[in-house]
């Protein structure tokens, strides 16, 4: 079978590396896809925004299985597209429709969904323009810090953290009076902010029965000891010391299990990953968010540790079985280091020329993001750019590997992280 995949980067990268293992996939397609997916076969360059132009490759490259990789094209209703139509409705979709991708694509669904099944989260409040001095009061009797969110699609960057009423306010002008984040700004949500540390629990559901995948914790900011701006994710660790058999139990009943009860009686159909970001505090989880897809650069740690075929696993989402499916995992640690231009998350150059690749360890492995072929030479296309992943016996071992990989791979100005993992060590020290 042939296989499309939407998205671009890392993640994407690394599920047609995984896809590919599989007998059951011929042709593995990534559009737009980046350098590195272009070794799978043919580059599909379509514009992942316009499904017609999507359905077209689909029916000419034969393409019997759609993974989408990234949000966007879930929220804009691909899934729905793809149903829709008669001649493309064979193809099985991995992704929700419209209707479940509101879970990612509105912070107010999300917040108002949690709290109808009773699913822990921070308390909130959600506000417009026409409910802009009840905000303001709200933030002037909140404890600080407070966390406001604006409420639709902001690529990562929706979410302030204020310190103080002041700031708060602020922000709540940018957001909603300034129209900060265009529309994704509309509504506001306001909530308390938790204190406690974060992990990344994704399971894949066809919104009755569900496959939890190995969790991983991911490295947001651009520098050393969590310092700096946010980023899209600087690193990864699976599997996470502190997600034990307690604490996932925990995960298991008071979370994914209300979550999909929640899914089945609102009528949301679900079919796709389904990825939790959670915050522990006091051993407790709390859901911070739920996305639609698998995480970047969580799947770049993750997927090499499942040893389970991923074509078949996605044919058990289709075939409604995943409830009796045997999840093989790799019990082995996996590290992921992200290389960036220098300069992201602000301004940087383009079109350097990376070398290095070449002397990598091939226990390495080496997922594209934004690399780009000119002429015969690999340049940097983007401000994430490359991922290495390797594996150990334990933590160290894997990270060992990962960061003489990253240190192997360069161009001018590249950055990565030698710090990914810090906390988890600690931890056991
Ligand atoms: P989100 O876009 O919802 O994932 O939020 C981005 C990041 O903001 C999260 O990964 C957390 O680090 C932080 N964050 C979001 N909500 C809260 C909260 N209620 N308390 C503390 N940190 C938060
Ligand atoms: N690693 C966070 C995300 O993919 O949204």
């Amino acid at each position: 079978m042939n296989v499309l995949i939407i998205g671009s980067g890392a993640r994407e990268h690394t599920i047609a590396w995984k896809l590919k293992q599989s007998e059951y996939c011929e042709e593995v397609f990534v559009a737009p896809g980046n350098a590195g997916t272009m070794a799978y076969g043919t580059h599909a360059s379509v514009d992942i925004h316009n499904f017609e132009e999507v359905a077209k490759f689909a029916t000419d490259f034969n393409i019997m299985m759609l993974v989408v990789g990234q949000e966007n094209s879930l929220v804009e209703g691909i899934h729905d597209y793809f149903q829709e139509k008669e001649y493309l409705k064979h193809i099985l979709v991995i992704g929700p429709k419209k209707a479940g991708a509101m879970l990612e694509g509105s912070k107010d669904f999300c917040k108002a969904f949690l709290q109808k099944y009773n699913i822990p989260t921070a308390r909130y409040q959600t506000f417009t323009e026409n409910t802009y001095r009840e905000a303001v009061e709200y933030l002037r009797n909140h404890t600080y810090p407070v966390v406001l969110k604006a409420d639709g699609l902001a690529a990562g960057k929706g979410v302030i953290i204020s310190p103080d009423f002041e700031h708060a306010l602020d922000a709540l002008e940018d957001m909603l009076r300034n129209k900060r984040f265009g529309n994704a700004g509309t509504k506001v949500v306001i909530e308390e902010f938790l204190e406690g540390i974060e992990v990344s629990v994704f399971i894949l559901t066809d919104g009755k029965e569900y496959v939890l995948l190995p969790e991983a914790k991911d490295y947001k900011r651009i520098g050393e000891g969590d310092a700096g701006l946010n980023t899209g994710g600087m690193g990864a660790i699976s599997p996470v010391p502190f997600a034990d058999e307690v604490f996932m139990q925990k995960v298991k009943e008071r979370v994914i299990e209300p979550t999909i009860a929640g899914m089945q009686q609102e009528g949301l159909e679900y079919s796709g990953f389904l990825f939790i970001g959670l915050i522990k505090v006091n051993n407790e989880p709390y859901v911070i968010e739920y996305n639609v897809r698998l995480g970047d650069p969580e799947t770049e740690a993750i997927l090499p540790r499942i040893k389970s075929d991923l074509f078949e696993l996605f044919k058990s989402l289709h075939d409604h079985t995943l409830g009796s499916y045997k999840l093989e995992v790799d019990p082995r640690t996996a590290a992921t280091v992200f290389l960036v231009s220098g300069g992201y998350p602000e301004g940087f150059e383009k079109g350097k020329e990376i070398s290095g690749l070449d002397k990598v360890s091939p226990e390495v492995l080496v997922f594209h993001a934004g690399t780009k072929k000119v002429d015969d030479k690999l340049v940097n296309n983007g401000g994430r750019v490359i991922a290495v992943t390797a594996l150990g016996n334990t933590l160290d071992e894997a990270l060992a590997k990962a960061n003489q990989a990253a240190e192997t791979i360069t161009w001018q100005g590249r950055y990565y992280r030698r710090d990914i993992g810090f906390d988890l060590r600690q931890e056991k020290v």
